[in-house]
């Protein structure tokens, strides 16, 4: 189905199709590794195609990948096991999800937190707690840490560590939701782009430090007090 109105309708995938894509994933993180990556996190959130399998608005399959819970788990759960299989073993492994759709008949917490134990079963580190994207007319609350409810809520059901995004732009704010135990990770985007050494003003409010390349740290040396923190030496990978 198509998204909301002016958006293209997507064809269903065929088994040929599925295989095509989970060997995609497999191959991206086997990249990944190569280049020295730490991480990596599979997207299953915001309507890409892994959520469209898990949401029942998007999914109007009628074969094994479609239907009750477990079947439109089933191509999610089938690609994070493959590249669980290929991603190094001592590398976290983590899934992006929209922890909820936002409208009557969606996804919900209850389907999330049936997914995450599953997750966790085949070797998850973290789920990465977002929410929307399947439908144009979700209705979802917006504002400070407008997700950081529904990390804690599944961090709750799960003994899965979970990051909390979405309107968290202030160092104290982040530090909270750590402290607090809502999350274990806190993530931030627009406050990044917008402001790009926020973690060495978070490490200088909250009193820690941060690394940086070497030459950034030339001249911080002794004045650390006075500047109320910087970064410090660190090679660069
Ligand atoms: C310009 C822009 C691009 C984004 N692209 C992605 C993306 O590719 N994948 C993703 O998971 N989230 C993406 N997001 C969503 C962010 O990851 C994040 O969940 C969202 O912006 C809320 O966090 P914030 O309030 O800190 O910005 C994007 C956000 C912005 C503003």
């Amino acid at each position: 189905m198509a998204y909301g109105d002016g958006f293209a309708a997507p064809e269903a995938l065929d088994e040929r199709g599925l295989e095509r894509i989970q060997g995609d994933f497999v191959a991206t993180s086997a990249r990944a590794a190569r280049a020295g990556f730490d991480t990596v996190e599979i997207h299953a959130a915001h309507g890409y195609l892994l959520h469209q399998f898990l949401s029942p608005l998007a999914n109007r399959r009628t074969d094994d990948y479609g239907g009750g819970l477990a079947n439109r788990m089933r191509f999610p759960l089938a690609v994070f096991a493959a590249v669980r299989d290929a991603w190094p073993a001592d590398k976290p492994l983590g899934v992006r999800i929209s922890a909820v759709d936002g409208i009557d008949g969606g996804w919900s917490m209850d389907d999330s937190v049936a997914f995450a134990k599953r997750l966790r079963e085949l070797g998850c580190d973290f789920i990465d707690v977002s929410s929307g994207g399947i439908v144009a007319e979700a209705a979802l609350p917006r504002g400070p840490g407008y997700q950081v409810d529904l990390a804690a809520e599944l961090k709750a059901a799960v003994a899965v560590p979970v990051i909390a995004d979405g309107g968290i732009t202030e160092p104290l704010q982040a530090e909270t939701i750590v402290r607090s135990g809502q999350a274990d990770l806190v993530a931030l985007a627009r406050q990044m782009l917008k402001e790009p050494r926020w973690p060495w003003r978070a490490a200088a409010e909250l009193g820690a430090s941060a690394a940086g390349p070497p030459p950034h740290v030339v001249g911080f040396e002794g004045v650390r007090a006075e500047w109320g923190g910087g970064p410090d030496a660190a090679e660069p990978d």
